[in-house]
Order: C-alpha cells, then structure tokens, then sequence
C-alpha cells in the first residue's frame, strides 16, 4: 500500500483549517458566554463612578463606611429620563434601556450643535439625558448627578458631576474615562484637585453657569472664588476643556432647563 505524505500540501491545509475553524469556535463560544459578565462589570462600573461622584463611595472602593455595596448604594437612587430641550422627563422612555451616547450619534435623536453653542465640542447633541436623584424621606432632592462630557486635548473626558439639593452646589466631580496624559491632563483624577469641587458654587447670582478653571484662585471668602477650581498644573487644554464641559452641561443646551424645573419644584 502506497504511504500517505503527510507533509502534503493538502495535510498541512487541512490541519491549519481545523485547528483555525477550532480556535474561531472557542473564541465565538467565549466571547458569547462572557458577554453577561462583561455587561454586569461595566453596569457595576458605572454605578461605582455615579456613586463617586456623589461622595458617596471613595474611589476605588466597593463598600460604603457603612459597609453597603454599589447596588445597595445605586438602589438610593432614582433614575430618570429627561427632554433636555423642554426639562422634562420623557416618562415613555425606560431609563435602564436608554444608551445616551448611542442617542448623540443617532441623527433621528440629537441635533448638531452649531459653532457657537459647542463649547465642550460635542458636535451633535442628544434630545434626552439621563439623571440620578436622592431623595430625602420628605420627598425633597438631596443629590442630583448629570452625566457630562467633552473634549480634553487628546480627546473626550466622561464624567458624572454631583449637585447638592439646593441646585446650585456641587457635590463632587468624577471622570471615569478619557485620553488625557497621566500627570498632566490625567490629574483630573487627583482625588486632592477632585476635592475642590466640593462646595464650588455652578451657577452665579443670576442662574448662569459660572465655573471656572483659574492659575490662581481669588482670595478666601470673595464672591469670585466661590466659582473657582485651580487649573491643572501644565495641563491648560484639559483645563480649560472641563471647564466649558461643566458649564455647557449646566447651561439651557444641556441640563439648565430641568434644573431649574426641579428648583422650581415642578420636576
Ligand atoms: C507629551 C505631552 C503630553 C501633554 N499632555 C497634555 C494634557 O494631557 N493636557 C494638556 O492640557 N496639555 C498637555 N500637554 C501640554 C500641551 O501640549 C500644552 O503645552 C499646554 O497645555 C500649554 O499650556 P500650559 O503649559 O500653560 O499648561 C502635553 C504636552 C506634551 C509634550
């Protein structure tokens, strides 16, 4: 009987194409038996950043001083969709099926925002935002955080900012992903430069957004400083993109409207 080459150009095809056709299989078989995992991490990453920003967690951590967890923790809260064009909520959209990113870059769902008004470099701009609220026993807001974003130098920094029940006074600010250079732009994460954000006063005397990143603060106790957070040491550009980030996101062409609805108590 005639001995087979196994070293034949067939052979070694076939080999190749099963070993591939195997490989593809574990690869599809994993990647379809992760995705659940995958989807719940990013879930629990999300609600870890909100509850950062909130003040509510310490970066990094999973549990409270009071020893609850990010669901128990999220659970506080109340997720809401709101029409940014009018500040009302869209109460026909389901909150935990709702992509607000997908939406910006749906054209059927988000306007593009003219030279003018885009100031955090947004291009295109969503007609719903998603909110989170604490409430007190009594029903009032304790905590609303926005998410929010724009564009640093190397690209756009997303983040939650947290606003105080009187609407006016920031919580805390959390980015949880961007380009920005570690120890230049990347101090945005500083939890030292983070901690400025508490107590900053968002809006002036007569509603308008007034943050500003500034190389040296006005002195303690001026009416100036209350709006003021120090810019990134070597970092203007990251500067001065969260800056026009947080003041577009609290003006009328992002939360403004609802914002003043819920001072109004109408929301
Ligand atoms: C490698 C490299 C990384 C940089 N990363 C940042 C950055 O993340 N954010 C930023 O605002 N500027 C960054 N810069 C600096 C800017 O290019 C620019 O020089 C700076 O923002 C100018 O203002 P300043 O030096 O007064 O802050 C970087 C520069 C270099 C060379």
């Amino acid at each position: 009987m005639p001995q087979r080459n196994r070293d034949s150009i067939g052979n070694i095809l076939i080999v190749a194409i099963s070993v591939c056709l195997v490989a593809s299989i574990l690869v599809s078989v994993a990647a379809v038996a992760l995705k659940p995992a995958q989807e719940a991490n990013r879930l629990l990453n999300q609600r870890q950043n909100i509850l950062v920003a909130a003040g509510l967690l310490a970066p990094g951590q999973s549990t409270s001083a009071e020893g609850l967890g990010i669901n128990e923790l999220f659970d506080l809260f109340d997720v809401r969709v709101v029409d940014l064009r009018t500040g009302e909520y869209a109460e026909d959209i389901d909150p935990a099926e709702f992509d607000q990113l997908r939406s910006a870059r749906d054209a059927s769902r988000s306007r593009r925002l003219s030279g003018d008004e885009d100031i955090a470099t947004l291009r295109r701009l969503e007609n719903y935002g998603i909110v989170y609220l604490m409430r007190d026993d009594a029903g009032n807001v304790e905590k609303t955080v926005l998410p929010v974003r724009g564009m640093g130098l190397w690209g756009t920094l997303f983040g939650y900012l947290a606003i105080e029940g009187d609407l006016v006074t920031a919580e805390g600010i959390a980015f949880y992903r961007h380009q920005e250079t570690p120890g230049l732009g990347g101090e945005v994460e500083n939890p030292r430069w983070r901690a400025q954000w508490e107590g900053l006063k968002l809006f002036d005397d007569e509603g308008r957004p007034a943050v500003e990143l500034v190389k040296t603060r006005a002195p303690e106790g001026s009416d100036a400083r209350r709006h003021q957070v120090d810019m990134l040491a070597g970092a203007t550009l990251t500067s001065r993109g969260v800056e026009n980030l947080v003041n577009f996101w609290l003006s009328d062409l992002g939360y403004g409207a609802y914002l003043e609805k819920l001072r109004q108590g109408e929301a």
